[in-house]
């Protein structure tokens, strides 16, 4: 759950890391007391999840730095939904080999803690808090428990029907405020880590959610993304019961607030309601991220994803019949073990017929705890790079194709980026397209504006601003 319409090409380029290329350099110097730095890796609800972490460190005292050399609680909330981003915390820690000295406490948080659990202090024993990420409820106890000098803490309960709540959350986005609303996942799809790592589902109060939103668009938030893994299989609660249909309406109906983004929907239960809500509310964006993975029916069963291609595209017909012009991402994963290359085809094919605005595509990456892990027909490597560039480059096309006919257009931005260049500007459309523009004026960050496209790329449009 990262950017948008953003072809995802990092699994193909196996970008370089920066820090462990150069090889960390740890100095003796003392830091702070009371002072922490934290990396996150992975999704939007782990980015949500780091600025919960941040609130209850700030509300305890603490306070930020921006290296780790200042800091004396170094914090790692880790990412194992692939092996690569799970690979990452190891060569992390790594660095600290050599003698962090007793002055810092480092953490490791998030879906890696969860998977490996006392695993990390045998492989890094300098390490001394584990938690992960379904105990965060318990993350300020444990946080008093190394203040009071214990050596190693450890929160990996996954029974927990417990939130993650805080007081106070440190927001990083200026403009949009993220909100889970609904944690962990019931679902199983056979090729998954995230039911092991976050646990069942939990679904928070919808008075408390609203309460939120109305918290957040007092203090000047104008966007809210609602997060959850299969954020539309919300279930409320309390005696309320509010669909999820509903509760877009009703957090797009709080007053100052102008945007409401939802993501990750699940095919399975993304009913017309939702669509009758975007085409009623013009506050809730014109987006639906809905991940279909494969285009294979015969894939799909294997990956237990409880759909059909044909059931999908039911839903994307439902979709494509809104008043609204709603834009459809998804996530697909190539080289599941056993893909033919008529499955491939199928999924090619679907690409066509749906007429995705982005994916996010993946190379299958094997995890441990999950039904895929030991299935027969592995891919080698190199096909299932070959495959992902087949995907990539046939979507790239599609993009492009209906980036162009938006040429001519258009439509509201809210302004996010200010390019070193005097007067170019980069905002976000309801549908959540990149559009990169100019401007004669000056301080419009934070603004919405709107913007008259003049040209596209596959991954941005690019515009002037109307005034
Ligand atoms: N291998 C590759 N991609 C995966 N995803 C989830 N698990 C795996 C895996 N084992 C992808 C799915 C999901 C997205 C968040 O990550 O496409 O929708
Ligand atoms: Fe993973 Fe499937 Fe749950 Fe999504 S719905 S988090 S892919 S198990």
């Amino acid at each position: 759950m990262a950017e948008q319409f953003d072809i995802r090409l990092d699994s193909l380029a196996g970008a370089a890391d920066p820090l462990t290329e150069r090889g960390l350099v740890i100095s003796a110097a003392v830091p702070d007391e009371n002072t922490f730095y934290i990396e996150t890796f992975g999704c939007q609800m782990n980015a949500h999840d780091s600025e919960k972490v941040m609130g209850v460190l700030l509300g305890r005292g603490y306070r930020q730095v921006e290296t780790i050399d200042a800091a004396k609680l170094v914090l790692y909330n880790t990412c194992s939904i692939r092996e690569k981003a799970a690979q990452k915390v190891f060569s992390r820690l790594g660095a600290f080999r050599k003698g962090s000295g007793p002055e810092k406490i480092i953490g490791v948080l998030g879906c890696v803690a969860q998977q490996e659990g006392e695993e990390i202090f045998e492989r890094s024993p300098w390490v001394r808090l584990v938690c992960g990420s379904a105990s965060y409820s318990k993350l300020p106890d444990l946080i008093s428990e190394l203040e009071a000098g214990n050596r190693r803490v450890m929160g990996l309960d996954t029974d927990t029907d417990a939130t993650f709540e805080t007081e106070f959350t440190r927001r990083d986005n200026p403009f949009r405020a993220y909100l889970t609303i609904i944690e962990g996942c019931d679902k199983a799809c056979s090729y998954c880590v995230v039911p092991h790592t976050r646990g069942p589902e939990r679904s928070r109060a919808s008075a408390a959610i609203l309460v939120e939103v109305r918290r957040l668009a007092d203090a000047g938030y104008s966007e809210i993304q609602l997060l959850g893994q299969t954020v539309n299989s919300y279930k409320d609660p309390s005696p309320r019961r509010m669909t999820f249909a509903e509760l877009l309406v009703a957090v797009a109906a709080v007053p100052g607030i102008r945007r409401v983004r939802f993501t990750t929907s699940h095919p399975r239960d993304f009913g017309r309601d939702i669509v009758e809500a975007i085409d009623g509310v013009p506050e809730i964006c014109n987006h639906v991220h809905l991940p279909v993975q494969s285009g294979s029916t015969r894939i799909l069963r294997e990956m237990l994803r409880t759909y059909t291609r044909e059931e999908y595209l039911e839903k994307i017909a439902m979709i494509r019949e809104a008043r609204r012009s709603i834009s459809i991402t998804s996530d697909i994963i190539v080289g599941f073990p056993g893909e033919t290359e008529e499955d491939l085809e199928d999924t090619l094919s679907l690409l066509d017929a749906v007429q995705y605005d982005g994916i996010f595509a993946f190379q299958y990456s094997p995890r441990p705890n999950t039904a895929a892990q030991h299935m027969p027909g592995a891919i080698p490597e190199e096909e299932k790079a070959r495959r992902l560039a087949r995907v990539i480059d046939h979507q790239r096309e599609i993009q492009l194709a209906r980036n162009e006919s938006l040429v001519g257009k258009t439509f509201e931005a809210l302004v996010d980026g200010e390019s070193r260049r005097a007067g170019q500007w980069s905002g976000r459309c309801s549908s959540n397209r990149v559009l990169n523009f100019t401007s004669p004026r000056t301080d419009l960050l934070g603004e919405y504006v709107q913007v008259q496209v003049s040209r596209a790329g596959p991954n941005s449009l690019v515009g002037e601003h109307l005034i």
